[in-house]
């Protein structure tokens, strides 16, 4: 009796399952992003936090002292191969905010990634050279990288 009981039940579970699990794949929901997506969206405010620490010395907010504006590059330096570690496409399209491009254009969002690197790879020569005009003028292109790709690759933050 117990067992039959069981089996009834495991019967009415796989029943339900399949009456209850959606036929197409849901909808993306920002809140349910992959794993990878959640990774990267972890990487890419951690890139947010050290353009703005940047910034503030590039801005003459905070004070530019050589050593410390390196060591500071070179954490960025590191930082900036993060997200591109993550780039899985979701089976399910829980992609968050990267757009279906990232995958249907590969080769537009390498070109991008490219643009990055070198953008990046030129403001840590800058802050090695230890000048300050050097690298407010190698500064601007890595920001302008930021936002060309996010304008044809990323949704905009909700
Ligand atoms: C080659 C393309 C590319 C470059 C370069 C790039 N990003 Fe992004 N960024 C993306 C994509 C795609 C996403 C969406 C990721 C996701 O949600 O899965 C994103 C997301 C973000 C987010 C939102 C994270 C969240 O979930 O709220 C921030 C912040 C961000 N990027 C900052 C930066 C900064 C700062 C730079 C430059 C230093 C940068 N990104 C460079 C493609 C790029």
């Amino acid at each position: 009796m117990k067992k039959h009981l069981l089996a009834t039940a495991s019967v009415c579970a796989l029943l339900c399952m399949s009456a209850c699990s959606p036929s197409s794949p849901a909808p993306a929901d920002p809140n349910q992003r992959s794993e990878a997506s959640r990774e990267r969206s972890v990487a890419f405010k951690t890139l947010g936090g050290d353009m703005k620490e940047l910034g503030d010395v590039v801005q003459g907010n905070v004070a530019y002292d050589v050593e410390k504006f390196k060591a500071k590059v070179a954490e960025f330096v590191a930082h900036s191969e993060v997200p591109f570690q993550h780039m899985e496409q979701d089976a399910n399209g829980a992609n968050g905010l990267a757009k279906a491009e990232v995958w249907s254009n590969a080769a537009g969002f390498q070109a991008e990634t490219e643009k990055f690197t070198q953008a990046v790879a030129a403001l840590n020569a800058a802050a090695e050279s230890g000048n300050l005009e050097q690298i407010k003028a190698a500064f601007g292109p890595v920001g302008g990288s930021c936002k060309s790709c996010h304008e044809g690759f990323k949704i905009p933050n909700p």
